[in-house]
């Protein structure tokens, strides 16, 4: 799937003024840039480090890490790490374990990643069914689609997508089995849904397999614990996400440091939650970055700061 000849569909970074000064609490300090991309974000976080500053970002998409590298070429500040960010302390050299101030996740997709038909995260283009964000990982869309059980399909749709035409369009997969293309997957839900509300559907439905397919929810838990291990005290949890399932963990996780978001209290009633919420309210995008970046419409933004010392 990754080709070194694919031209890199330029991504706009969501939020970077507001995500810059969430994160950025010491300019000598190490971070990390989860969600490497295109590698907007990371390139603002080094233009406002100084000598001193450190930066390892991670992508496990080798055209991402391509089209970073370019675009950010030599600095000895800067470390690209491959690999799932569900495995942040394998992947972090050691000696960086609880000493980084702060990291960063912008959740989700690139706009490469859509755009690129080939890689079938799509609707709109017609592709193979892939929807790997890393050749690492071994399920693809197509075997969800041909080769899971009517329930599994049914509640993937169900719960990943929000989907309310769940059972239909699982029905319909494995009536229409084969499927080979996502353009075919798009005429088979196109069979059962409501035509007036098509492309919500077939946005819910593509949505719920790329969260199955990289088990988004899971590495999403696993990042975030991990972060309490590899973040100081004072360090900076910087989350975007862009849809309710990804923006529910987050949430309670950075409330209460648990994905139950009950904040555990001592005997005498203190609250023994590891972060401190740095904005009450969620942060949203402007209307105007919206009207210039209308993939940004959905993002949302939330960020903490660790005390306590939890996890180290
Ligand atoms: C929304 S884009 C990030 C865009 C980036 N902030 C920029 O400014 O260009 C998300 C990126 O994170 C990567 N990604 C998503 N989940 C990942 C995971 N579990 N492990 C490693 N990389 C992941 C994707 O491959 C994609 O390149």
């Amino acid at each position: 799937m990754v080709n070194s000849m694919t031209t890199y569909h330029p991504h706009i970074p969501v939020m970077l003024v507001e995500c810059m000064e969430g994160l950025i609490t010491d300019p000598t300090g190490i971070y990390i840039d989860g969600t490497l991309g295109g590698g907007g974000h990371s390139k603002e976080i080094l233009n406002r480090l100084g000598n001193d500053g450190q930066l390892f970002s991670v992508d496990q998409d080798d055209e991402a890490i391509a089209a970073a590298s370019a675009y950010i070429g030599d600095d000895d500040r800067f470390t690209i790490l491959k690999g799932n960010f569900g495995y942040l302390t394998t992947l972090l050299p050691p000696p960086n374990h609880g000493q980084v101030a702060g990291i960063l996740l912008d959740l989700g997709v690139s706009t490469h990643q859509i755009k690129e038909g080939e890689r079938g995260f799509s609707f709109q283009e017609d592709g193979p069914l892939d929807m790997r964000m890393g050749t690492m990982t071994g399920l693809t869309a197509y075997e969800v689609v041909n080769n899971y059980e009517y329930e599994q399909l049914r509640d993937i749709i169900f719960h990943y997508g929000e989907e309310k035409a769940s059972r239909q369009i699982a029905r319909a997969i494995i009536e229409n089995r084969p499927i080979e293309s996502t353009g075919e997957l798009r005429s088979v839900i196109a069979e059962v849904v409501n035509q007036k509300f098509l492309v919500k559907s077939l946005a819910r439905v593509f949505q719920a397999i790329r969260i199955e397919v990289n088990q988004e929810l899971e590495v999403l838990k696993d990042v975030l614990t991990q972060s309490l291990k590899v973040l100081k005290t004072g360090g900076r949890l910087v989350v975007m996400s862009y849809h309710s399932l990804e923006d529910r963990l987050v949430k309670r996780f950075l409330k209460a440091g648990n994905f139950d978001g009950k904040v555990e209290r001592d005997f005498y009633g203190n609250d023994l939650s590891p972060f401190r919420l740095v904005n009450r309210q969620v942060i949203t995008p402007s209307p105007h970055e919206v009207a210039s970046n209308p993939a940004a419409r959905s993002a949302k933004l939330r960020i903490a700061e660790k005390i306590n010392g939890g996890g180290s």
